[in-house]
């Protein structure tokens, strides 16, 4: 057996079976795994700033952070498991995160907490405008599975873009 065929054994092992064709499988699935590097991206960045916050409304933005980042590595189990549904391979490591990522790492030593939540704010919204582009993927391809998945998400990203806007405004003055 040539070296070509063997990998493509070893590959078919991890194959699944669809109703939708292969295309289709390897397009979400390529979507998917670019959103689930994002889900991890966000994710560690939200515990960052949960870990290194400080100031007046530590308590406040250290809860919400953590209930933020909880919900967003909730998230990534089942984005993974839709890929190999779809019968793909989803990802391996940190490294490969760290390939496909789109969301940008903050490593700076010091953030202001109103800094925090605007950038938060920010990939948040980023997020949910990928996720509606890779619904829009699943709609041409007839995948409603992973579309109805993705309009739960979408909802819970602006959810968590909306609670971090609110929480920058809290130092402007009533009526303003
Ligand atoms: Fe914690």
């Amino acid at each position: 057996m040539n070296e070509q065929a063997t990998a493509a054994r070893r590959s078919a092992a991890l194959h699944t079976p669809s109703g939708l064709g292969s295309e289709a499988t390897r397009d979400i699935g390529a979507a998917l795994n670019t959103l689930l590097a994002d889900f991890f991206a966000l994710y560690l960045k939200t515990k960052n700033f949960h870990w290194h916050v400080s100031g007046p409304h530590f308590r406040d933005y250290h809860l919400l952070l953590d209930e933020q980042a909880d919900q967003i590595f909730a998230t990534t189990d089942p984005i993974a498991e839709r890929v190999r549904k779809l019968g793909g391979t989803t990802l391996r490591s940190i490294g490969h995160v760290g390939r496909l990522q789109r969301v940008l790492d903050n490593d700076a030593d010091y953030v202001t907490p109103l800094d925090m939540l605007a950038e938060l704010r920010e990939d948040n919204a980023r997020l949910a405008d990928r996720m509606r582009e890779t619904h829009g993927v699943c709609d041409e391809r007839g995948d409603v599975a992973t579309a109805s998945l993705l309009e739960v998400w979408i909802d819970e990203a602006e959810r968590r873009a909306w609670f971090l806007f609110e929480a920058t405004r809290a130092g402007e003055a009533p009526g303003r």
